[in-house]
């Protein structure tokens, strides 16, 4: 009889949220600009995007820019979102292909008209689709999130609207971006980092997280399946006794 342990049976979550890093790493090892990197990252969105949707997976959220990304050169910036322009054009048949829902997170203020319009018009193209939601969290802090929604809070509160005992959970939870979005059960971050770097602070509370070793570029099917292996591993208690 073998006693050898069968590999789980890969589980597939219902909300997943990625924090893809490791573009410029790849870049550089390749010996190439870090741009090129961040080329590169596209297909692997497109994959993933593709493989969640196929899979089922309800909400898939990419953190694609940072709050603190704005402090990149310029340069970095101008090309990152030259590449946001031309997926949110080249995608658009995919996402309705695969009824795509795309939502943006994050805030608007910064960035800049063309992108923020492309971001809105793929909204509202996509709107109707009741596959997956894809939200991408673009100039998108997780501490900014909720200084908005705190302040949105703060606003009905003077209004006489609402009292301060009637905010809980669920009224924070509404003041957030994309309030529709259902809390991650997995957060995969790539290139072996293990941080958050601000995503998601409130949403990410229960979510099991997977490091995944290789850059961005490199994360495939075969990664994804090997996270929702190690997915499928984990027992979630939620604090309580099994
Ligand atoms: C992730 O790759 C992409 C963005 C943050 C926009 P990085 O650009 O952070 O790549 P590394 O971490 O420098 O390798
Ligand atoms: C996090 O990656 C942001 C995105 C993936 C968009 P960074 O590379 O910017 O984060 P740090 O600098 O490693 O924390
Ligand atoms: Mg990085």
């Amino acid at each position: 009889m073998s006693r050898s342990v069968p590999a789980p049976e890969p589980v597939v979550p219902r909300s997943v949220a990625v924090i893809m890093d490791g573009n410029g790493r790849w870049a550089r090892r390749a010996g190439l600009e870090r741009i090129r990197g961040h080329e590169r990252g596209i297909d692997a969105v497109r994959t993933t995007v593709t493989e969640c949707a196929r899979l089922g997976v309800e909400a898939l959220t990419l953190y694609a820019f940072s709050e603190e990304n704005w402090q990149r050169p310029q340069r970095e910036i101008d090309l990152l979102f030259k590449l946001l322009q031309r997926f949110l054009v080249e995608e658009r048949p995919t996402l309705m292909q695969n009824r795509v829902r795309l939502l943006h997170a994050g805030r608007r203020e910064r960035l800049p008209p063309p992108v923020l319009a492309l971001i809105d018009e793929t909204v509202a193209l996509t709107r109707d689709n009741a596959g997956m939601q894809l939200c991408l969290a673009i100039s998108y802090g997780g501490r900014q999130e909720l200084v908005d929604a705190m302040r949105s809070l703060a606003r009905r509160v003077a209004s006489g609207e609402l009292s301060p005992g009637q905010i809980g959970e669920a009224t924070i939870r509404g003041a957030l971006y994309q309030p529709g979005v259902p809390d991650p059960d997995l957060l995969i971050r790539t290139a072996g980092e293990q941080r958050l770097s601000n995503f998601l602070l409130w949403q990410i509370s229960y979510a099991e997280i997977h490091v995944s070793d290789v850059c961005w570029p490199e994360f495939g099917r075969e990664q994804l399946e090997a996270a929702f292996r190690d997915y499928g591993r984990r027992v979630r208690k939620f604090g309580k006794v099994l």
